[in-house]
C-alpha cells in the first residue's frame, strides 16, 4: 500500500544551532517541505540580522534537500512599528512566550496586559504578521493552557484581523476557542495525538515524552484527535520536535521536548490509516497551513509505503519517540 503526500509542512520546529542544528535539521529537510522555524535558541532570534544569519546557518545546514525554513521572530513588547516593517520582509510570524514557561524562553514578556502588548499586536496586524503564542500561564501544570483561555479570547477580540496560532494545543478547551473565534487557529503535535499524561508519568518515568505542555488526559487527547483526523480547516500539524541532547533528559531536573521529527509522518501516516481518515492527512500536513499562512511551499512528493520502519534508537546524542520501535509505515522516497 503506498500514500503520497505532497509539500508537507511542519508550522511549529525546533532546529536549534551549531552542532545539534547539522543534526536535525537534514532529518526534517528530507521529508518535509518548509517548516516555521521557532527562534528561541540561545540568545533569542530579536533583530533582523539575527533572522538572515540563523536562516542561512540552517540552509547551509540542509545540505541539498528540498527545503524552505519559514523564519520566526522572538516576540518583545518594544518592537517599533518601522522595525516590524522590515522584519516583515523576512519572517512569517512572530513566537510569542510568557517568560519563563518554557525552554529558552526567559526573555518572554513579563506580562500578558492587553495594553503593554497593543502597539506590537498593531502593527503586526496591520502588516499581516501572524502570531504564534504559547499559550500556558504559570499555574498548575495542568491547568495552564486551560487558565490561558481567556488571554486567546481577549487577544482574538481586541485584534480581529490578527491571525493568532494558539501553538501546540493539548486540551478540548482549546479545541473549542476554534469555533467560537474566527481568528485563533492552531497546530497540534503528533505526540498530543498519541499520548497522555498516563504515558508520561503513570508507570516508570518516560522523559523523553516530557514535554510543555504537559500531555493532558484521555478527553482532550480525544478532542485533538477528532479535529485533526477530519483535518479541522484551523489546525495545522505542527511537530514541535524539540530536540535536546541525551544528558540533558536523562538527568535529575528532565528539559522538556520530544523529538518527533525524523518519523513524524511515517507514525501520522499510520495513525490516519488506523483511523480510516488517510484522505484527510494532506490536509492537516499541508494544504489547512498554506490557506492559514498564505504560503505556496516548495513542491515535494513524499511517497510512503506500509512496511515496517525501526526507528533509530538514537540520531547523533538525542534519542527520538519511538526509538528502537518498529511503524507499520516507512518513506520509500522523496523527489
Ligand atoms: C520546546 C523546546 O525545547 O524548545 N519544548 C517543549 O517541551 N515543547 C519549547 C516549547 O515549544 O515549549
Ligand atoms: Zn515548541
Amino acid at each position: 500500500m503506498i500514500y503520497t503526500l505532497i509539500s508537507p509542512l511542519d508550522m511549529h520546529l525546533h532546529l536549534r544551532d551549531e552542532a545539534m542544528l547539522k543534526v536535525v535539521a537534514p532529518l526534517s529537510a528530507h521529508s518535509f517541505s518548509g517548516a516555521i522555524v521557532m527562534p528561541n535558541v540561545v540568545p533569542p532570534i530579536t533583530t533582523i540580522e539575527a533572522v538572515i544569519a540563523y536562516k542561512e546557518r540552517i540552509v547551509h545546514a540542509i545540505g541539498n534537500n528540498v527545503f524552505e525554513p519559514l523564519m520566526t521572530l522572538f516576540f518583545r513588547d518594544d518592537y517599533s512599528r518601522e522595525f516590524l516593517e522590515k522584519a516583515a520582509l523576512h519572517v512569517k510570524a512572530l513566537k510569542l512566550y510568557p517568560s519563563g514557561i518554557t525552554t529558552n524562553s526567559e526573555a518572554g514578556v513579563a506580562s500578558m496586559d492587553i495594553e503593554v502588548l497593543r502597539p506590537v499586536l498593531e502593527a503586526m496586524s496591520d502588516l499581516g504578521l501572524i502570531l504564534c503564542v504559547h499559550g500556558e500561564t504559570n499555574g498548575f501544570v495542568m491547568d495552564r493552557e486551560k487558565e490561558f483561555g481567556s488571554i486567546y479570547e481577549s487577544l482574538a477580540s481586541a485584534f480581529p484581523k490578527l491571525k493568532i496560532v494558539m501553538e501546540h494545543i493539548t486540551t478540548k478547551e482549546s479545541v473549542a476557542l476554534l469555533d467560537t473565534y474566527e481568528n485563533l487557529y492552531a497546530t497540534i503535535t503528533l505526540h498530543h495525538l498519541l499520548i497522555t499524561l498516563d504515558d508520561v508519568a503513570g508507570g516508570m518515568l518516560q522523559p523523553h515524552l516530557f514535554c510543555k505542555p504537559i500531555a493532558k488526559r484521555y478527553e482532550d487527547r480525544d478532542a485533538l484527535l477528532h479535529v485533526s483526523l477530519k483535518a479541522h480547516p484551523k489546525v495545522m500539524f505542527g511537530s514541535d520536535s524539540a530536540p535536546h541532547p541525551i544528558h540533558k533528559k536523562e538527568c535529575c531536573g528532565c528539559a522538556a521536548g520530544v523529538f518527533t521529527a525524523p518519523l513524524a509522518l511515517q507514525a501520522l501516516t499510520e495513525l490516519f490509516e488506523k483511523h480510516n481518515k488517510l484522505a484527510n492527512l494532506q490536509a492537516f500536513v499541508s494544504d489547512n497551513a498554506q490557506r492559514i499562512y498564505g504560503y505556496k511551499p516548495l513542491y515535494k512528493e513524499v511517497k510512503l509505503i506500509k512496511a515496517p520502519f525501526c526507528v533509530p534508537s538514537s540520531y547523533d546524542n538525542v534519542i527520538p519517540m519511538f526509538a528502537s520501535q518498529t511503524l507499520a509505515w516507512s518513506i520509500e522516497h522523496v523527489l
